[in-house]
């Protein structure tokens, strides 16, 4: 077995490969002027190499995807796994509008077609229950970094309050608190467009502890903002946020911290200053399980 490793996920790679206590080869990749890319692996491959990528910025990285997992195969790998803890166009699962491309289900497929294996950490599924209707394959596997969020957050405070943006934050911030014993709440959120949303806290005392923000990914941070904004006004002064995936688009993570979130922590699904809580022994137990 090998681990090929694109060069934008290569640290999290080598954590992963040591803890598997097996090679890895960095993917060379090269973008021409015009946008195109090149991929160069070595010139053979043992029969089962797994493919590390976050899919974070995905349109040229599925493309190098495409070219990589068919490379492999030409080059003698029999079973090719995807290493992606962060799973693009996952939101997409209906048309909203006539006439609109159901993307999960078109990026699903391609991933079926070229993977035999697919692994991904908290993917945004929103009205399917299993990763599996997504990407048509036996072994589409979806972890989550709960336990390790859980574990980062209990050594850092005594107690807080963990707050869910949305309803659809409750499957992973219930299962935090309820590891480690803290209360949580979910906030009611209205999306209106991509740089805006409205919220609504639950009716508590946000004032007397800290409070977390928990959510899976933050992509141009207004999600977060709203929420700390509010607590704010709740007469919170401790704020802190965890996700998931760090997008942060443009501004980001500034935007964040402006709007009174003291310190943001993520996971390393993506390379980030944030990305403090890492999900090499999360993968390297579910490879062992799978191999
Ligand atoms: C959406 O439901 C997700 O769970 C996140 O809350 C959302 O994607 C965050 O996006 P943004 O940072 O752009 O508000």
């Amino acid at each position: 077995m090998m681990i090929l490793a694109f060069p934008d996920y290569l640290s999290q790679a080598q954590r992963l490969a040591a803890r598997l206590d097996m090679p890895l080869i960095e993917v060379v990749l090269h973008h021409f002027p015009d946008g195109e890319s090149l991929i160069r692996l070595p010139p053979s491959l043992p029969e089962h190499v797994i493919v590390c990528r976050s899919l974070n910025q995905p349109n040229d990285k599925l493309i190098e995807l495409l070219l990589c997992a068919t490379t492999a195969r030409e080059l003698g790998a029999k079973r090719l796994t995807l290493v992606a803890p962060y799973l693009s166009y996952m939101r997409q699962d209906i048309a909203n509008q006539p006439g609109e491309a159901v993307s999960q289900r078109i990026v699903g497929k391609l991933l079926a077609d070229l993977f035999d294996d697919v692994l991904t950490v908290d993917p945004h599924l929103h009205r399917i229950s299993a990763l599996t209707q997504a990407i048509p394959i036996k072994n589409a596997i979806s972890l989550t970094a709960a336990d390790q969020i859980g574990i980062f957050l209990k050594a850092k405070f005594n107690h807080a309050v963990l707050l869910g943006p949305d309803s659809e934050s409750e499957q992973w911030v219930g299962t935090i608190a309820g590891n480690i014993g803290f209360d949580y709440a979910i906030a009611d959120k209205n999306r209106l467009g991509d740089k805006q949303v409205e919220m609504a806290l639950p009716d508590r005392d946000f004032g007397s502890q800290p409070v977390v923000i928990i959510d899976d990914m933050a992509s141009t941070g207004r999600t977060l903002a709203k929420a700390a904004g509010l607590l704010q006004d709740a007469g919170c002064q401790d704020i802190y946020a965890v996700v998931t995936h760090a997008l942060f688009c443009g501004d980001a993570y500034t935007y964040i911290l402006e709007a009174g979130v003291k310190t943001i922590w993520s996971t390393d699904s993506i390379d980030h200053p944030s990305s403090c809580i890492k999900l090499d022994g999360l993968l390297a137990d579910a490879i062992k399980a799978i191999t």
